[in-house]
This record gives structure tokens, C-alpha cells and sequence, in this order.
């Protein structure tokens, strides 16, 4: 096993206080306690590598911890610059679960290379240096393995390397300046690693939608589980995760009182609903925009104000964006803004606000507060927007993410897609190039898990009940169109 040895994390001397907030953690993360004592010895993940690319945090630790209980030897790394939690990684590095590769504050390319490490392992095997099983969240790490093939193909058949200067993404110049150096070395590597992986279970809306592409391109080159749409994942993490983390985040940061401030949702998904609700709990007067007038609909029916950016633009303090989509806040949306309005994101990627725009604003002037924490002033007007985590999410970035109970739900799916992905291989139950939901028997099975925690007591279905309603007394109770 490569265990922790070769980690690269911040300070292996917090590893102490990082075991503390595990061992806290693994108290309110029922699901995953129940899958190790589930599992007793029989280790269902025994021969499996594992290669994680998921905000490494307590939670991920007890995740992580889960599945080295099951038999797994694994390698991580976060998925973001700013989500680790640098005792989490140093408790799982020096226990030994897993080698790790992630830290606070690394750069864009420390975070490719953590990527590259945590695919690789020291020791080829039979089936070289790659891993069986992907844990990925945002799709990332799929990613770098499909752009690693793609670049293989190309030098194989001409000798061309990838060329970094072709594109304009500066993540993407990473991806291919890393791919560049490699090839040569190992041109076969990318391939390999491609075909002993029996799929990835994907964390997150936008990472789902990026598997979902490249299954309909015909180009995802192994099997995916879609996690995120468990109902037990996207209709609570994404909700209440985000509905207790958004507000913790922006306190964090700013220390603002919330009521009384008007404060604007971009996007009223599983995310937007948890975040609107939450800032109007707090006290804020909110506002909604949207694209989907079925969520606009939904809005309004919640009381809140559906309107256009611009219509409110100059009046609101907070502007959060849950869209995953790309370009919602502006350059001249944040130019229009009152001085010392808060902008920040908490989807998954950073293109949600236009940072490039920012700060290529010809004379703005930027203020660092603390980390993660920027206020960014316009030479013309003089007002400043202070913006969080850098437009990336500001949960991870500035506070410490989701509670355990809820990423318990989460990483219960997560473990029980990879024990799907790993015992199944070669049945031809999940198939190359395409992605599927867990069964909703499973989905269930997540909830029961975590219901007792919370003194719940479920009633029973008589088995004349569960015939008039036509389903089985241990369930599943509702139809695969059921919207929850
Ligand atoms: P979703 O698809 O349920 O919701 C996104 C909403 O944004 C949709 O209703 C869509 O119509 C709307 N939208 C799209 N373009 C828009 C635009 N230009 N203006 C206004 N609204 C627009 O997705 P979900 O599950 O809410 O996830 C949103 C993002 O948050 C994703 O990137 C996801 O990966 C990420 N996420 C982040 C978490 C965190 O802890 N920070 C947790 C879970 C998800």
C-alpha cells in the first residue's frame, strides 16, 4: 500500500488537533460508520486503488478513512486551491489512510501537480502506476486523464507534444504544459491508466455535467456513477449544506451584519434555494435571478423577488452566484456597485464572476484584507466590491465547507458508488462511456442510515398498504419520475 508516506500537506504537526475534529466528525457521519460496520472485515474494496481529486477536509478525512477501512489504497488531493483543511490532510497523511496531496493556498500549478500525483502511484503494479477507482468533484481529474490520452494519440501518430500556447485558459495551459512534460517519459502512461479504471463517481452538478458531455461526444472512456443526483446527495448537501456554509462563509469574511441587507441569489437550483433561504433567515431582504422559469416560478412562490441583475445592481449589498454557469456578475455589473458590496460564488467554478475583468480594470487598485478576503477599488468612482475566496467558492474558501451530518449523506453515496463500480467490474453493469444514477433502493438506504441520529421513527407500511399503493414494504416507495 503507498499509505500516507510521499504526502505533500502543509504542516504534519497539526495532524494531532486534525484527529480531534475527525474523531468529532465521525459521530455525526453515521452513514459512513454504518458502511465500515457494514462491511466488518470483508473488505470489499480489497485491490482497488483509489485516487480522490474532493475538497480535502475533516469530512473527506472520515471518507477517505471509510473507504481504507474497506480495503482501498488511495491518493488525494483536493479540487481546489482553497478548500483543504490543513489538519484534515495532515491526520490522513500521518495515520497513514491515504497519501496526500493538498494544502491551503496552492497555486494553480501545485494544484495540477497534486492532481498528477495523486493519479500516480511510486510502485507500478501489473497495470502500472494509475488507480482502479476515481473519487472526483468538479471532474478535474477525469479530465486530466482524457486530455493525457487525447495528447498520446497525437504524439503517437505524429510526434506532436500538446501545446500550451494554443489556448487562452490559463488552467488549461497548465493541464497541457504538464501533459508536454510527461509524454515523452511515459507515452504510454495516459492509456493505461484510462484502461484499468472501472469508472468515476462524481461528486457535483458541474462535474456531472462535464461526464455527461463527454458520454454524449462518445469520448468518456469508462463508466460513471452520477452521485450528485442521488436525491440523497443533491437534495440535501447541495440545499441545506449550502444553506448552513453560505452565511458561515460570508461572516467568516466579512463579519457583516446580514438583516436588513438586500442581498441577490444568481440561479434558484438545489444550491440557490439553500443559499436564498438562508440569507433570508437571516434577515436579508432578497432577490432572485434566474434563466428557468420553472425555478423563477418557484422563487416567487418562496416570496422572494425575481428580477434582472441589472435592476438591482446598484442597490444590493451581497451578490452570491450558484449557477454554474459562466460570466453572471460582470466587470461592469461590480463598476455599478455600491461601495463596499459583497460579491461571491459558490458554485464550482470561478468563471461565475468575471475576476480576469476585475483585474484588468485599467487602475483598480486591490486590498488585501486577509486571505481570501479581497476589496478591489475602481479609480473612477472610488468605491470598492470585496470579493471572496477570489470568486471561487466561498464556503470551502473562506469557511470550512458543510457540516458533517450532511457531507455523511454525501460520502455514503460516494462509498457505495465505488463499492458498486469496483465489485462489478467486467459484469458489464456499468458500461464503458456511460453514466448512471444509483439505484433509488440505495438512495433509500442513505436516509435510513441517518435518520436514527436524528430520533427519527419511520412508520411501517402494512403489507395491505404497501399493495393499495403498489409498491414493496421494505420499498423503494416512489416512481423513478418522483421529483422530491
Ligand atoms: P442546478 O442546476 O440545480 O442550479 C443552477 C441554477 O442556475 C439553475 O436553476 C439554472 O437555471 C440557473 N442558471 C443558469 N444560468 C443562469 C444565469 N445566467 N442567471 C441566473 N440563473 C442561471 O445546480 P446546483 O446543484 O444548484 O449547483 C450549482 C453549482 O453549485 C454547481 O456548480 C455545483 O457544482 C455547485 N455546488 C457547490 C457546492 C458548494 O459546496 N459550494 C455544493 C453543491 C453544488
Amino acid at each position: 500500500a503507498s499509505t500516507g508516506a510521499g504526502s505533500k500537506v502543509r504542516d504534519i504537526t497539526l495532524a494531532d488537533f486534525g484527529r480531534k475534529e475527525i474523531n468529532l466528525a465521525e459521530v455525526e457521519m453515521p452513514g459512513l460508520m454504518a458502511c465500515r460496520a457494514e462491511a466488518g472485515d470483508s473488505k470489499p474494496l480489497a485491490g482497488a486503488r483509489i485516487s480522490g481529486s474532493l475538497h480535502m477536509t475533516v469530512q473527506t478525512a472520515v471518507l477517505i478513512e471509510t473507504l481504507h477501512h474497506l480495503g482501498a489504497d488511495l491518493r488525494w488531493c483536493s479540487c481546489n486551491i482553497f478548500s483543504t483543511q490543513d489538519h484534515a490532510a495532515a491526520a490522513v497523511a500521518a495515520a497513514g489512510t491515504s497519501a496526500v496531496f493538498a494544502w491551503k493556498g496552492e497555486s494553480l500549478e501545485e494544484y495540477w501537480e497534486c492532481t498528477l500525483n495523486a493519479v500516480t502511484w511510486p510502485e507500478a503494479d501489473e497495470k502500472g502506476t494509475g488507480m482502479d477507482i476515481i473519487v472526483d468533484d468538479g471532474g478535474d481529474m477525469t479530465l486530466l486523464i482524457h486530455e493525457g490520452v487525447k495528447a498520446e494519440k497525437a504524439y503517437e501518430k505524429d510526434g506532436t507534444l500538446p501545446d500550451p500556447s494554443s489556448t487562452t485558459n490559463a488552467e488549461f495551459k497548465l493541464i497541457l504544459t504538464i501533459i508536454a512534460r510527461e509524454l515523452p517519459k511515459t507515452p504510454h502512461k495516459w492509456r493505461d491508466i484510462a484502461a484499468r479504471c472501472v469508472g468515476v463517481s462524481e461528486e457535483t452538478t458541474t462535474g456531472v455535467h462535464r461526464l455527461i458531455q463527454m458520454a454524449k461526444n462518445g469520448e468518456l472512456l469508462f463508466p460513471g456513477i452520477n452521485v450528485n443526483d442521488s436525491v440523497t446527495k443533491s437534495k440535501f448537501d447541495n440545499l441545506y449544506g449550502c444553506k448552513h456554509s453560505l452565511p458561515d462563509g460570508i461572516m467568516r469574511a466579512t463579519d457583516v451584519m446580514l438583516a436588513g441587507k438586500r442581498a441577490v441569489v444568481a440561479g434558484f437550483g438545489d444550491v440557490g434555494k439553500g443559499c436564498a433561504q438562508a440569507l433570508k433567515a437571516a434577515g436579508c431582504v432578497v432577490y432572485v435571478t434566474e434563466v428557468d422559469p420553472i425555478c423563477a416560478l418557484q422563487a416567487c412562490m418562496e416570496g422572494f423577488r425575481v428580477l434582472r441583475l441589472e435592476s438591482v445592481v446598484a442597490e444590493a449589498d451581497i451578490f452570491i452566484t450558484t449557477t454554474g454557469n459562466k460570466d453572471i456578475i460582470t466587470v461592469d455589473s461590480m463598476h455599478k456597485m455600491k461601495n463596499n458590496a459583497i460579491v461571491g460564488n459558490i458554485g464550482h467554478f470561478d468563471n461565475e464572476i468575471d475576476m480576469a475583468g476585475v483585474e484588468g480594470f485599467p487602475g483598480i487598485v486591490r486590498e488585501n484584507i486577509k486571505p481570501q478576503v479581497d476589496r478591489f477599488v475602481f479609480p473612477d468612482t472610488g468605491r470598492g466590491v470585496i470579493i471572496l475566496a477570489e470568486g471561487r467558492l466561498l464556503n470551502l474558501g473562506c469557511a470550512t465547507g458543510h457540516p458533517s451530518f450532511v457531507m455523511s449523506a454525501s460520502f455514503t453515496n460516494q462509498t457505495l458508488a465505488q463499492i458498486e463500480l469496483w465489485t462489478k467490474r467486467g459484469t458489464g453493469a456499468y458500461e464503458h462511456g456511460k453514466v448512471y444514477v444509483l439505484p433509488k433502493h440505495l438512495d433509500e438506504k442513505v436516509a435510513r442510515l441517518h435518520l436514527e441520529k436524528l430520533g427519527a421513527e419511520l412508520t411501517e407500511l402494512s403489507k395491505e398498504q404497501a399493495d393499495y399503493i403498489n409498491v414493496k414494504v421494505e420499498g423503494p416507495y416512489k416512481p423513478e419520475t418522483y421529483r422530491y
